[in-house]
């Protein structure tokens, strides 16, 4: 019986003491982490807001995060850095402010830690959205339609609109892309993937 308590003794121990390595240290030690504030007081990573927490939801809810990643892995590890996604590592630092985190497992698409500085018009974003095919031919990123209207040329173009070739065009004849809101939204918050900034934990 004596040796029973010490067996349980034991395995609670063991437990405990996986819990506080695996689970408190390190929530501990990331919970300290803060933002770092370069000379023109801009601070990296920033908090994000407005459309771009909008445009946060539109990515998880039409499963973005299913075909691309959002980490840079260092130059030991893959060939991120050389494949032109990142000018660094991504550290636990980046990720401070995003929560659910969005780092992805699946690839198969380019990651996207960095598009906003890759690809900053928004005119491409809107096209590659609409029809993946219009900017990058042989695609096989599925086009999300629904989150754009498209209007006969005729009219003044609408605000925020992109011209459409007849090409380009579902209904054959040159026309306006207009974005949603919720279209809107997305590409703020893919321009806003930039971690091309300075952090000095990510040299080391
Ligand atoms: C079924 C997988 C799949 C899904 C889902 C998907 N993508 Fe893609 N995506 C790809 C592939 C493959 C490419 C590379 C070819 C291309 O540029 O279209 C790509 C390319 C991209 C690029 C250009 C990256 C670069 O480096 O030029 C962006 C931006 C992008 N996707 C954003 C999105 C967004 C936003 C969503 C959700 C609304 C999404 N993708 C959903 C597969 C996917």
């Amino acid at each position: 019986m004596n040796r029973s308590w010490s067996f349980i003794a034991g395995v609670l121990a063991t437990i405990l003491f996986s819990m506080m390595g695996l689970i408190f240290v390190p929530n501990w030690q990331f919970e300290q982490l803060k933002p770092v504030v370069d000379q023109n007081g801009i601070s990296h990573p920033t908090p994000p807001a407005g459309s771009v927490l909008l445009g946060r939801e539109v990515y998880i809810s039409e499963g973005c995060l299913y075909c691309h990643s959002q980490q840079v892995r260092s130059a030991d590890f893959g060939a991120d850095i050389q494949r032109g996604w990142g000018t660094r590592r991504s550290v636990a630092r980046d990720y401070i402010f995003d929560r659910p985190h969005l780092m992805g497992t699946m690839r198969t698409g380019p990651d996207l830690e960095n598009i906003g500085a890759r690809q900053p018009s928004r005119e491409w974003q809107y096209l590659h959205l609409f029809n993946p095919q219009i900017t990058s031919p042989g695609s096989i990123m599925p086009p999300f339609h629904f989150l754009f209207k498209v209007v006969d040329k005729g009219g003044p173009a609408p605000v925020g609109s992109v011209d459409l070739t007849a090409n380009a065009s579902p209904t054959k004849k040159a026309s306006y892309l207009v974005p949603s809101g919720r279209a809107q939204d997305l590409v703020d918050f893919l321009m806003s993937l930039n971690h091309s900034y300075d952090l000095p934990e990510a040299h080391q």
